[in-house]
C-alpha cells in the first residue's frame, strides 16, 4: 500500500502562471517588458544550473533576462560597481545575485547594495524588515512559493504545529515569519530548529507540518514524523549515481524510509523548485508594475 500523497509544485506553478501571464499582457499593452538582471559569480555548477533554468523560463514567457557572468576572482569593488550600474539602469526591473558568493566577497555588503526597489529576491534588509513587520514588499521566492503550495492544497495552518528545519535568510527565517503571522492560511504555532537544536526529533514528531530546508540529503526519516503530517521538502541536493547524467537530484527527506508512514509531501524534483522560479517571475512582474505606477505618478 502506498501511503504517500504528493503535493505537486509543478501543478501549482502551472496554475499561478495563468495569472502571471495576464499581468504580463497588461504590461505589454503599456510597452513594458519585465526584465531581470542576474549576476553569477564563479563556477558553482548548481548555481549555473539554477540560473539557466530561471532565464529559460523568462525566455519562454517572452520576458527579458541577462546574465552577468563574472569570474571567481572578481574583486568586490567590481561587483559593487556592476550593481551600481544595474541599479540606475531603468531597463532592468529586477536584480538577482545568485548565492553563494566566493569567500573573499562580503555577502552582506553586496546584498545591501541592491536597490530595494529591484530586489526581487527580497534579501535586502529593507525588504526583510518590511516582511517581519507585516508590510511585505518583495517576499523571498521560495517561502512565497511554499505559501502558494499550502494555499492551493488548502492546508490551513491556523492553530497547527509547524516545525521549520533551518534558519537561513533565504528560506527558514522568512517562511517562519510568514506562517506565524496572523493572516489567512497562516497563524501557525511555529518552531525553528537548527544546528544548535539538541533533539530535533522531539519537535518534528509533534509537528502537523514539517518544512525542511537544511540542504542535507535524506535527513528527515520516518521515525521523526507522525502519521498524517505534511512535509514540505525544500532540499535540492545532487547525489552521484550510475545514471547517464552521473547524478540525481534528491531532497532533504528520505522518501524511501518515509513510505513507512502516511504523509503528504512535496516531491523533489517537481515540488518547491518550480515554485521558486514562478515566484521569481511574479516578483519581477510585480517590480515592473510598481515601476510603471511610479513613472505614471511622476
Ligand atoms: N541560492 C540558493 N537559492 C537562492 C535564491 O533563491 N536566490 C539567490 N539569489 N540565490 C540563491
Amino acid at each position: 500500500m502506498n501511503n504517500i500523497t504528493y503535493l505537486s509544485g509543478k501543478e501549482v506553478s502551472d496554475f499561478v502562471y495563468r495569472d502571471i501571464k495576464k499581468r504580463i499582457r497588461l504590461l505589454d499593452k503599456k510597452k513594458i517588458i519585465p526584465s531581470l538582471a542576474v549576476i553569477l559569480i564563479g563556477d558553482n555548477q548548481a548555481s549555473e544550473l539554477y540560473v539557466r533554468s530561471k532565464t529559460k523560463t523568462f525566455k519562454k514567457l517572452n520576458l527579458h533576462s541577462k546574465i552577468f557572468k563574472l569570474s571567481e576572482t572578481t574583486s568586490e569593488k567590481k561587483i559593487l560597481n556592476l550593481i551600481y550600474e544595474i541599479n540606475k539602469n531603468s531597463y532592468f526591473h529586477g536584480l538577482l545575485i545568485q548565492l553563494p558568493l566566493p569567500n573573499h566577497i562580503d555577502k552582506e555588503k553586496v546584498v545591501f547594495s541592491i536597490n530595494p526597489e529591484k530586489d526581487v529576491d527580497g534579501f535586502h534588509p529593507i525588504n526583510a524588515g518590511l516582511l517581519s513587520v507585516g508590510r511585505p514588499n518583495f517576499i523571498p521566492c521560495t517561502p512565497k512559493g511554499i505559501m502558494k503550495i499550502l494555499e492551493y492544497y488548502k492546508v490551513n495552518l491556523n492553530g497547527k504545529n509547524v516545525v521549520v528545519l533551518g534558519r537561513s535568510n533565504i528560506v527558514g527565517r522568512p517562511i517562519s515569519i510568514l506562517i506565524s503571522s496572523k493572516t489567512k492560511y497562516a497563524n501557525a504555532t511555529t518552531t525553528i530548529c537548527h544546528s544548535g537544536t539538541l533533539d530535533i526529533k522531539k519537535f518534528t514528531r509533534n509537528a502537523d507540518v514539517v518544512i525542511v530546508a537544511l540542504g542535507i540529503p535524506g535527513f528527515l526519516k520516518a521515525d521523526m514524523v507522525k502519521n498524517n503530517s505534511i512535509i514540505i521538502d525544500v532540499g535540492i541536493n545532487r547525489i552521484k549515481d550510475q545514471s547517464s547524467k552521473g547524478y540525481s537530484i534528491v531532497g532533504d527527506a528520505d522518501l524511501l524510509d518515509l513510505k513507512k508512514k502516511t504523509i503528504d509531501i512535496t516531491p523533489v524534483p517537481g515540488g518547491v523548485g518550480p515554485m521558486t522560479i514562478s515566484m521569481l517571475v511574479e516578483n519581477t512582474v510585480e517590480s515592473a508594475e510598481k515601476y510603471c505606477a511610479r513613472s505614471s505618478a511622476g
